[in-house]
């Protein structure tokens, strides 16, 4: 089947990779010329791990071609796959526009009876805002659906080769019929449901893990005021089959380039409906005053930054991956840098993001090395669990009679061996 991937971000380039891989002809298209020219040579402009190699294989076979055309990509498609971004506004709307300009774009040269699925998450009752903006462009008859994209960051091509269900949105048999087919070397389970129930399930997915990453932290947060410690909370809870042991990250609150903004447009999207007084505006409000919460309770027992050297160590959002989309150390760097500390970061793959994103700042300083970012330090945070991070041996860089902070983001390190060691530990809810 020849299909065309339009944005070629992470889920546009996995997806057409990955479609490309069962045999299918694959076009990825992409405004940003830049980014196609890079990926024609084989260059992904991210790091997602086990990617590259699978498109520079399919690039190889013929079966992968990228461009900027959409008259080159569009005729002869049989299935469209809009992917392309949905930032959220400020006050938290999904932003369309991308959406809809790659619809207007590719509306001129549509085949009769191609299928357009929207697989960038959007609100529900958009496919029918698509619909309309396509047909402004063009009196062929055309199909729509909407297809969620459910894979994570860090394991994108895994995910996609794996998916835990694929989930088809449409109205019409003979749709549902063609995306089945061509999911099918998934061998994954098939849920065909309405546009707009895919569309929320996409959502809810989202809000789900948010909701247990936020309720985690708060029963974290009473731990550390009764001497309850949240591992064994978690141990105790997780055996009940209705809760499980699983998916419970207590830490600095969620980040990422999903999570926040899918709450923050799910909160928006129940405002606009009369339904604002939920579950999704609360979680929104709760993640957004996490990190300013824990870094006052961190200040207090590091006894103030003016004047101290501080080590960020892991500044993406999550390990395996350089995305810097809401990462923690966004938030964390510059109350740090406005309380007087001098910080050196670390990251061994989000260091040029880094640098991008936080851009020039007067005591911000980066290291490629974890143990050259942390030596001296008087306080170190561990705030990203790449296997490096939590497999130092900081011990190593204990420094006797110095009042030195260890802190430990993600509840990964070994409490007793680092307080034995003489840091001042701060973990949550341990
Ligand atoms: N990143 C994830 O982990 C993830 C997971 C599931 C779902 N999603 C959803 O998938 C969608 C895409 O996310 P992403 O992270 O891949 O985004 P991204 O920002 O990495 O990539 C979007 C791409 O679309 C391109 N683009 C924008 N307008 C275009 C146009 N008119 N024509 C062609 N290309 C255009 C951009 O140049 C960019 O390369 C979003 O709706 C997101 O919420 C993302």
């Amino acid at each position: 089947m020849r299909v065309t991937v339009i944005g070629t971000g992470f889920v546009g380039v996995v997806t057409a990779a990955v479609f490309a891989s069962f045999g299918n002809e694959v076009y990825g298209l992409d405004i940003d010329e830049a980014k196609v020219a890079s990926l024609r040579e084989g260059k992904v402009p991210f790091y997602e791990p086990g990617l590259e190699e699978l498109l520079i294989g399919e690039q190889k076979k013929g079966s992968l071609t990228f461009t900027t055309d959409y008259a080159e990509a569009i005729p002869g498609s049989e299935v469209i796959i809009i992917a392309v971004g949905t930032p959220s506004t400020p006050e938290g709307e999904a932003d369309l526009s991308y959406v809809y300009a790659a619809a207007k774009s590719l509306s001129k040269h549509l085949d009769e009876g191609t299928i357009v699925v929207v697989k960038s998450t959007v609100p529900p009752g958009t496919l029918d805002t698509v619909e309309t903006a396509i047909k402004e462009g063009t009196k062929v008859g055309f199909h729509m659906a909407s297809v969620p994209e459910f894979l994570r960051e860090g394991s994108a091509v895994i995910d996609t080769l794996n998916p835990s269900r694929v989930v088809l949105g449409a109205t019409d048999q003979e749709v549902f019929a063609k995306l089945e087919f061509l999911h099918a070397p998934l061998q994954a389970p098939v849920v065909k449901v309405s546009p707009e129930s895919a569309q929320l399930a996409k959502y809810a997915a989202n809000a789900y893990l948010a909701t247990r990453i936020t309720f985690i932290n708060q029963v974290a947060d009473l731990c550390e005021h009764s001497g309850a410690n949240v591992d064994e909370v978690i141990e105790a809870i997780g055996y009940d089959e209705r809760i499980g042991n699983h998916y419970w990250y207590p830490g600095f609150g969620y980040g990422g380039s999903c999570f926040p903004k899918d709450v923050k447009e799910l909160a928006y999207y129940s405002r606009e409906i009369g339904l604002g007084h939920n579950l999704f505006n609360k979680l929104n409000e709760l993640n957004e005053e996490r990190i300013p919460l824990i870094m006052a309770k961190i200040e207090r027992a590091a006894g103030g930054w003016a004047g101290k050297k501080v080590a960020v160590l892991g500044l993406a959002f999550k390990p395996n991956t350089d995305d810097m989309r809401e990462a923690p150390s966004l938030k964390v760097i510059p109350i740090l840098l406005e309380k007087g500390a001098s910080v050196v970061g670390y990251d061994p793959r989000a260091l040029d993001n880094a640098k991008k994103v936080l851009g020039e700042r007067e005591n911000l300083s980066y290291s490629a090395s974890l143990k050259e970012a942390a030596a001296g330090a008087d306080a170190i945070f561990a705030l990203i669990e790449w296997p490096d991070i939590v497999g130092f041996d900081y011990v190593l860089l204990r420094e006797e009679g110095k009042a030195q902070v260890m802190v430990d983001a993600r509840n990964q390190l070994d409490k007793s061996k680092l307080e034995a060691a003489g840091y001042i530990y701060v973990g949550i809810g341990r």
